[in-house]
């Protein structure tokens, strides 16, 4: 079993699942599964801020509660994900009419109310996810930076350093997650110098690299300098997303053998990697999703990936892939 393997090693790290509140019944094939096999938890959208956000001040914090009552009951750690993104914000506060100044409070009572409701049970947040545009230049354009200037990220960090503390929760990791920094050199260094500028303020504990990968890209190399750049700044690295595609092109209708043996070594190479980081910067190693027929892939719009794939570790009858065996041997 992953976990098991995983708590062997010199320098342990946590073996991350992203699940979904409806799979975490108990004895259900992913409650098995999670219990054996893995020693963290990310929620794959349910809590995010558009699904505990109904109104300003107003949570339902059901199903996020749900998760992490899971993990704290199972003594799996919980990893929070996330409190500022583009892409999860409730419609309330995309029309929102009040002015900036007002729109920043709202932020700032949100991540301060999160963060204080979980403080104790979730030992880590990516407080915002995604603020690089892709151009690698410049900050995405996305409302918080529309409405709270370039300062906004380290605002983020801030207000949830300042409620972890005032909360009592001191050993809360606060981190940055963002996507394709190993393959786009000017966004990595863009995420490095948002780093740089938290790091100053202390807000910063880690870095997120989401690693949605694919059986050609990127090379070891280009991971092991992405990482690199992360340990020299001290930072405790969460591979935070990690699936490996083998039909980003759409040139296979069935799962090859050929590829399956291509997973297995990138997921391999990954783990390699990881577990060759210092104690110090190790944190979790997360996959994103359990089962193939489950992954956002086939279904993603941003990714206008074409067609079928199968990224996982886990077929859709919950049986372990090769990518699985992969992983395993990657623990050696
Ligand atoms: O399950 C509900 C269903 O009951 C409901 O009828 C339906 C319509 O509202 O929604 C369903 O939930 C959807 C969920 O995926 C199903 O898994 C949500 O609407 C949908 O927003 C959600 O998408 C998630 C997406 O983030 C947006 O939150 C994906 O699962 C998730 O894989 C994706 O993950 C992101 C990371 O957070 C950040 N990095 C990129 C990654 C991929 O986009």
């Amino acid at each position: 079993f992953l976990k098991v393997k995983a708590n062997k090693l010199a320098n342990p790290f946590f073996i991350g699942m992203a699940i979904k509140a409806s799979q975490l019944t108990n004895g259900s094939p992913y409650d098995i599964i999670l219990e054996n096999e893995f020693s963290s938890i990310s929620a794959e959208y349910e809590m995010k801020m558009d699904q505990i956000s109904t109104t300003s001040g107003v949570y339902n914090w059901t199903v996020a509660d749900k998760i992490v009552a899971y993990g704290n009951a199972n003594g799996i750690n919980v990893h929070g994900h996330a409190l500022v993104w583009h892409n999860s914000v409730p419609q309330w506060l995309k029309d929102f009419s009040g002015t900036d100044a007002e729109f920043k409070a709202e932020v700032k009572k949100y991540i301060t109310d999160v963060v204080t409701h979980y403080a104790g049970k979730v030992k880590s947040w990516d407080v915002v996810n995604e603020a690089v545009d892709d151009n690698g230049t410049t900050m995405r354009n996305t409302i918080f930076l529309q409405r709270m200037g370039a300062g906004y990220v380290k605002d983020c960090f801030q207000w949830a350093r300042d409620a972890a503390k005032a909360a009592g929760d001191n050993s809360l990791l606060l981190f940055y997650n963002d996507y394709a920094t190993s393959t786009n050199i000017p966004k990595q260094n863009k995420v490095f110098s948002i780093v740089d500028d938290l790091k100053a303020g202390n807000l910063i504990d880690g870095l997120g690299f989401q690693m949605h990968n694919n059986y050609l890209n990127p090379t070891k190399a280009q991971i092991q300098t992405d990482l690199n750049k992360a340990v020299a700044k001290g930072l405790k690295v969460h591979v935070s997303e990690l699936d490996i595609q083998v039909n980003q092109s759409n040139d296979i209708s069935t799962f090859t053998n050929e590829r399956r043996l291509a997973q297995k070594a990138k997921y391999k190479e990954m783990v390699q990697l990881y577990n060759a980081l210092p104690a110090a910067n190790k944190y979790a190693l997360t996959v994103w999703g359990m089962r193939d027929n489950e992954s956002w892939i086939p279904y993603s719009t941003e990714l206008n990936h074409p067609g079928n794939d199968w990224p996982l570790l886990y077929d859709s009858n919950f049986a372990v892939k090769s990518a699985h065996t992969g992983f395993l041997e990657g623990l050696d």
